[in-house]
């Protein structure tokens, strides 16, 4: 692909857009400043979005590795959307299908190994003071990751005969009451409206279902996978969602072991929960691909986490 225009070249794209206003064109962009890297990475208002609300000199290090993450977490939808888009082509493009899943599952690997900044870059003495402003706000409140993970499959089930519901509303509880948690009620308030509109939407826009959908079209069942009934791409692809749920699972293990290590002497998150029975059991249970991941060895997660015995906050 040649990426360098002639004058000729540019002005004719112009003409062929803008017609007979393509000099009107050419002369507003005469007219502008010139473009700084400042202008166009907007650095300064990226650098007025952090408030701490103490003087602790950790909870910057707090926000701002809460803030990178949401933007990770952007990004990564952004592959997934894609990703889905591409499975629902009709033909599939497998092929850019499994280029968006892998960077998807890059973007989160990163997020996962840049853990240890909140694990050992952070004195949890300070966090433990800190933490006490926060009120009942938690990363739990995070929408983009409840999204990230309807995208990739995540089902409601109707655990108690009470109707279909989130996994983690059912663990939203408060340890002494056994009421849902003021975090929970706050983030269902905010979020569950556009959240359920997401879910309704997501047959087939999820990977999970998209990837049902493309696996019928072709007449195959997951049980075909890495057999030689089912061709080439179509493994490739599976083994890059198995992937993608097993980096979630990473992620939420890296995230346990900053909790285990900063929250060993509280009993409940600042969300109100059991926070060790519920993390670890998210762990567990929460899966898009188990038939992939059964069938296949990508298990690239670490050891368990050691969990701390819980003190008094
Ligand atoms: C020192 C670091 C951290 C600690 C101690 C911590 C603690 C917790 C706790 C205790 C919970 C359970 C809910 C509650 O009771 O509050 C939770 C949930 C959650 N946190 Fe964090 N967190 C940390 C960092 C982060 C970061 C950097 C993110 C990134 C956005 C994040 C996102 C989440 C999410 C998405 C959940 C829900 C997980 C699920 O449902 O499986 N947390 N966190």
């Amino acid at each position: 692909m040649k990426h360098n225009s002639t004058i000729e070249e540019a002005v004719k794209k112009l003409e062929a857009r803008y017609g007979k206003r393509a000099a009107d064109y050419i002369e507003c962009i005469a007219l502008r400043k010139e473009l700084t890297y400042d202008d166009y990475i907007h650095t300064d208002s990226l650098l007025s979005l952090q408030y701490p609300l103490t003087d602790y000199h950790d909870e910057i290090t707090f926000i701002i590795y809460h803030q990178q993450t949401e933007l990770w977490f952007r990004l990564t939808l952004h592959e997934m959307r894609k990703g889905i888009d591409s499975l629902l082509k009709s033909p599939a493009d497998v092929t850019d299908a499994i280029e968006r899943v892998t960077r998807a599952n890059r973007i989160m690997r990163f997020c996962t190994q840049s853990f240890d900044i909140l694990i050992d870059g952070f004195s949890t003495d300070e966090f433990m003071e800190f933490r006490k402003a926060f009120g009942s706000s938690s990363g739990f409140q995070s929408a983009q990751f409840r999204v990230i993970e309807v995208l990739a499959g995540l089902e409601r089930v109707d655990f108690d005969g009470k109707g279909d519901t989130f996994y983690w509303e059912r663990a939203a509880r408060s340890i002494e009451t056994d009421e849902p948690t003021l975090t929970l009620l706050m983030f269902k308030q905010q979020h569950l409206a556009w959240l359920n509109r997401v879910y309704d939407d997501r047959n087939p826009h999820s990977l999970r279902l998209a990837f049902d959908k493309l696996l019928k079209e072709k007449q195959l069942s997951y049980s075909d996978l890495f057999t030689p009934k089912a061709p080439q791409l179509i493994n490739d692809l599976a083994l890059e969602l198995a992937k993608f749920d097993q980096t979630i699972v990473d992620w939420k293990r890296s995230h346990l072991r900053a909790a285990a290590k900063h929250l060993a002497k509280a009993p409940h998150g600042t969300g109100e929960t059991n926070w060790a029975e519920y993390l670890s059991r998210s762990i567990k249970e929460e899966h898009y691909f188990p038939e992939i991941l059964a069938a296949e060895d990508v298990v690239m997660a670490d050891e368990d986490v050691e969990m701390p015995t819980l003190g008094d906050a």
